[in-house]
This record gives structure tokens, sequence and C-alpha cells, in this order.
């Protein structure tokens, strides 16, 4: 199936590297959904990127808004009547999260409602019209911090870096991508993890090494693989990663 003819739905695709897989997938050649919170903003990204040439529309789109998932569900099936490809990347990290004991509980509930519960409910409602497409792919947008290899490893480059609340999130949705491979294992749909790396974005006030669009790379890539390609796996850029 070519990109050109793929639909593909980015939450969180009003900035950061959420915009950056949007950029890549509609400059591939996709109709690009942008799913975005705030209306202004995901027009304005809309608007961006059909001025590179690509073809995208606005899609509203809160995960903590199970309402607006249904919606958007609705809208695409009308539209388009299926989807080749979720990027589930729209996140959060709230200051207030921490390690075990000093997190703000509330924090790590808003998280996980936010990170997990989000994109269950839109993978439940996008999967329909997922599996009416030739070649799908979902892409969980997850961390290293979600892997519970890193987390152990006092050695690990992270192993100082403790939320609890973001890192439980990202670990549930690492089992998402693991359950999800196992219930598609007999259809055309792949689903996979990909941390993006440290990025600077506003998630983290702009300090990781990388840029945004550097982040987007492989999460665009895998959202983009065709039928032959790798289904139930954790990566980055450089290959596989522990869970
Ligand atoms: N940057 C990094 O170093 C890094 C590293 C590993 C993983 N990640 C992951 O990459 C993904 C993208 O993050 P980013 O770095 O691009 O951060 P970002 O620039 O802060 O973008 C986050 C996006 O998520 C959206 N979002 C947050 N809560 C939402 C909700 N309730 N409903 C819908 N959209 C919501 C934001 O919308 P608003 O603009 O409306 O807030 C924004 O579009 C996240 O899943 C993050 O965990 C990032």
């Amino acid at each position: 199936m070519s990109s050109k003819d793929k639909i593909a739905l980015v939450t969180g695709a009003n900035k950061g590297i959420g915009f950056e897989i949007a950029k890549k997938l509609g400059a591939a050649g996709c109709t690009v959904l942008v799913g975005a919170r705030n209306e202004k903003l995901g027009r304005e990204a809309c608007e961006k990127l059909k001025a590179e040439g690509a073809k995208a529309e606005y899609v509203n789109l809160d995960l903590l808004k199970p309402e607006t998932i249904d919606k958007a569900a609705e809208t695409i099936e009308k539209k388009y009547g299926r989807l080749d490809i979720l990027v589930n990347n729209a996140g959060i990290v709230e200051r207030a999260d921490g390690a075990p004991t000093k997190t703000k509980v509330d924090a790590v509930e808003v998280t996980m409602r936010t990170n997990f519960i989000g994109p269950l409910r839109v993978t439940q409602a996008m999967a329909p019209l997922l599996q009416k497409s030739a070649e799908g792919s979902i892409v969980n947008v997850s961390s290293a911090l979600g892997s519970c290899a890193f987390n152990g490893d006092r050695n690990s480059p992270y192993a100082d870096t403790k939320f609890i609340g973001y890192s439980a999130s990202k670990a549930a949705l690492n089992m998402m991508t693991v359950q999800l491979a196992y219930e598609f294992r007999d259809t055309n749909i792949k689903v996979n993890s990909v941390c993006p790396g440290y990025c600077a974005t506003d998630i983290n006030d702009n300090q990781g090494p990388l840029s945004a669009e550097e982040g987007a790379r492989e999460p665009a890539r895998l959202a983009l693989l065709d039928k032959s390609g790798p289904t139930g796996e954790y990566r980055n850029t450089e290959g596989s990663i522990p869970w």
C-alpha cells in the first residue's frame, strides 16, 4: 500500500514531537489527521502542514475527554471509512511527580489517565477502523523511563531519574503494545512502542539534547511500516531496547 493512500491520526500533533511526526507523515504523502485538544493550536498546526504541501485536517481530541475520542472515531469513519496509522503521541509529565515516597498521588493519577488510559481509549475507539486497513500501524510513543529493565539497573543513565507516575504510565503503555501485538497477530496491524530520545520540547522545558525533528524519526518510520515490518517491539533510533 502506498503511503500516499494512507490515513494517519497523530495525537498531540499541535507541537513538539507529535507535530514533527505529522510533518514526516504528511511529507510521505499520507493524509494527516492532526489530533489536538486546543482547536486554535490544532488548526494552526494544520495550516503549517498544508503550507508545506501536506494533506492535513484538524481533529479535536482530548485524552481526558472520552466524548472527543468517540466523536473523532465517528468523524473518521464517516469521512474515510478506515484508519491506517495511529500514533499515540500525546503525553504529559507532571511537575509534582517524583520518586514513589515523594510524588503527589494526584499527579500520578492524572499522568496515568493521560498517558495510559487516554491512549487505551483512543486505540479501542480506532481499532475497528484500523482493522479495515490493508496495512495498519499503531505506534505508542513511550519513553526509556518506562523500561523496568533500565529502572532496575543502577548503572543505567536513567538510574537517578525517578518519576513514578510518568514511568508507570509508559510501562503500562508498553504493556498495551505487547498485548495489542498479540491480539492483532493474525491481522495486517503492526503495534510498536518507541522512545524518541531526550528531545528539547515543552514537556521538559526544552532541556533535551535532541530536536523534536530527531525524536520524530523513529516513530514516523514505524508508522510507515509495511506488512513485513516488525510488531510487538520497543525501540529507539538505535534498535530494540529492553522492556
Ligand atoms: N521530549 C522528550 O524528551 C521525550 C522523551 C521520551 C518520550 N517523550 C514522549 O513524547 C511524546 C510527545 O512529547 P513532547 O516531548 O513532544 O512534548 P510536548 O511538546 O509537551 O507535547 C505534548 C503534546 O501532548 C498533548 N497533550 C497533553 N495532554 C493532552 C490531553 N489531555 N489530550 C490531548 N493532547 C494532550 C499536548 O497538547 P497541548 O499543547 O494542548 O498541551 C502536546 O500536543 C509524549 O508522549 C512524551 O511522553 C518525550
